[in-house]
């Protein structure tokens, strides 16, 4: 997906050990569509060559403000005056204090001092030993240089190339590229808190076996990530399925559907938006053997006996409507025919704003899907695409239709 297409990012990176992973982050950037524009420390050449980023990259680095390439002689202002953002990755300890300070000479920091505030956003990724990174210096400069308006990424945590274990390790590349790409999403969900389910359900038989189904997640933890990046605080209650985190995502893994409505009902107390992704399971097991159920040698399969599970949708849209209905109920409908009846059929039966309908097997596992938008007024298609681009459409749908008390 070319989701920086027509963006132009300025890159800064300063000494450390982490510019190695910078080589791979611009590579994704250029993947994603951006173009990019690569500015360097002395001290960051110390660790990376100006070769190396310009090879990928595809344009001559800088690295002084005395670059005679630029026919003012005032690289720290065309740069930043062409950035749609600068991201400082790596951010040393050293760097973040300079900008602390508005010193400016050098190149970067003359940059990132002449940058226009009000439309080019600058983006901090540290990187540094633990002690650094704890230390009260560090942390008390972090947070000045947010108070002066720039984004802080934070960190990983784990094995340094020091030797020691802890926070400050950089983001990875792939991580960076995330926060750059929501950096451009329009904050429509500001101020709300949305929570979503999202994969199956494991309904046990047995401590060995149980039944589920075919979700694979993705769709749910992409309107997870399309909400974070819409400014939303976002609750996914996941069923059990093997994908990441989206960062800045709280998550709550549960099994059974019953832990899955009991994770939805404590986290919706406190949300504006509830999005039912989970491709719940309808029976659980009427009893849960404590033991494997084994074969008797007669032949005969085991009885197994039913008990329906209690709606989670359903529950949580009649308990807002019972308080005022302060909650924007979002369900979803797996179909595998006469998808716009059904889907209709089914909000009305749910008594929600908002359904949207997809064909079962054209999307369990897939990457890309196609919607069927159902509300009061109508039906509206949004077409094939990825399943990230098909949950920021979502995530703009729901945003225009928040009653106007939702808004903040
Ligand atoms: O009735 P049906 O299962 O097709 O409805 C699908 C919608 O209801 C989805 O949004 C699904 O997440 C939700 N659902 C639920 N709890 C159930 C069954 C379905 O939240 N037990």
């Amino acid at each position: 997906m070319q989701e920086l297409a027509g963006k132009h990012i300025v890159l800064g990176l300063t000494g450390g050990i982490a510019c190695y992973k910078s080589a791979e982050f611009c590579r994704l950037l250029v993947k994603s569509g951006a173009t990019v524009q690569v500015v360097m420390t002395e001290a960051a050449a110390q660790f990376i060559t100006p070769v190396t980023m310009q090879a990928l990259s595809g344009r001559p680095v800088y690295t002084s403000q005395w670059d005679v390439r630029e026919l003012n002689n005032m690289p720290h202002i065309n740069l930043s005056r062409e950035a749609d953002a600068i991201v400082l990755a790596p951010a040393s300890a050293d760097f973040i204090a300079r900008l602390v300070q508005g010193r400016s000479d050098e190149l970067l920091s003359l940059m990132c001092l002449a940058r226009p505030m009000d439309r080019v956003p600058l983006l901090i990724a540290p990187a540094m030993n633990r002690e650094m990174w704890s230390h009260p210096a560090t942390q008390r400069n972090l947070r000045q240089v947010d108070a002066d308006g720039a984004l802080v990424l934070g960190v990983g945590n784990g094995w340094q190339a020091c030797g020691e274990t802890g926070d400050g390790r950089m983001l990875e590349a792939d991580q960076l590229l995330d926060e750059v790409i929501a950096q451009f999403q329009p904050k429509v969900l500001a101020g709300q808190h949305v929570v979503v389910t999202a994969g199956p359900t494991f309904e046990a038989l047995d401590p060995i076996r149980g039944i589920t189904n075919h979700s694979s997640g993705k769709m749910g933890f992409a309107i997870a990530r399309a909400a974070r990046d819409a400014g939303a605080e976002v609750t996914l209650v996941a069923g059990p399925v093997h994908l990441p985190t989206p960062r800045g995502v709280r998550r709550v893994d549960v099994l059974s559907a019953q832990q899955m409505l009991e994770a939805t009902l404590h986290s919706v107390r406190t949300a504006s938006i509830f999005v039912a992704t989970a491709a719940v399971a309808d029976w659980r097991p009427a009893a849960h053997s404590q033991q494997k159920i084994k074969k008797d040698g007669t032949g005969k399969p085991p009885m197994l006996q039913f008990v329906e599970n209690e709606d989670i949708l359903l529950t949580v849209a009649q308990g807002a409507r019972a308080q005022g209905g302060q909650l924007f109920c979002v369900g979803f409908a797996a179909e595998s025919e006469n998808l716009a009846e059904h889907a209709k059929a089914k909000r009305e039966r749910k008594g929600i704003p908002l359904l949207v309908g997809n064909i079962g097997p054209l999307t369990f596992g897939q990457d890309h899907n196609s919607l069927l938008l159902v509300d009061a007024k109508g039906v509206r298609e949004l077409p094939r695409a990825p399943k990230l681009t098909l949950a920021r459409e979502l995530v703009a749908e729901i945003a225009a239709r928040l009653p106007a008390g939702l808004h903040p």
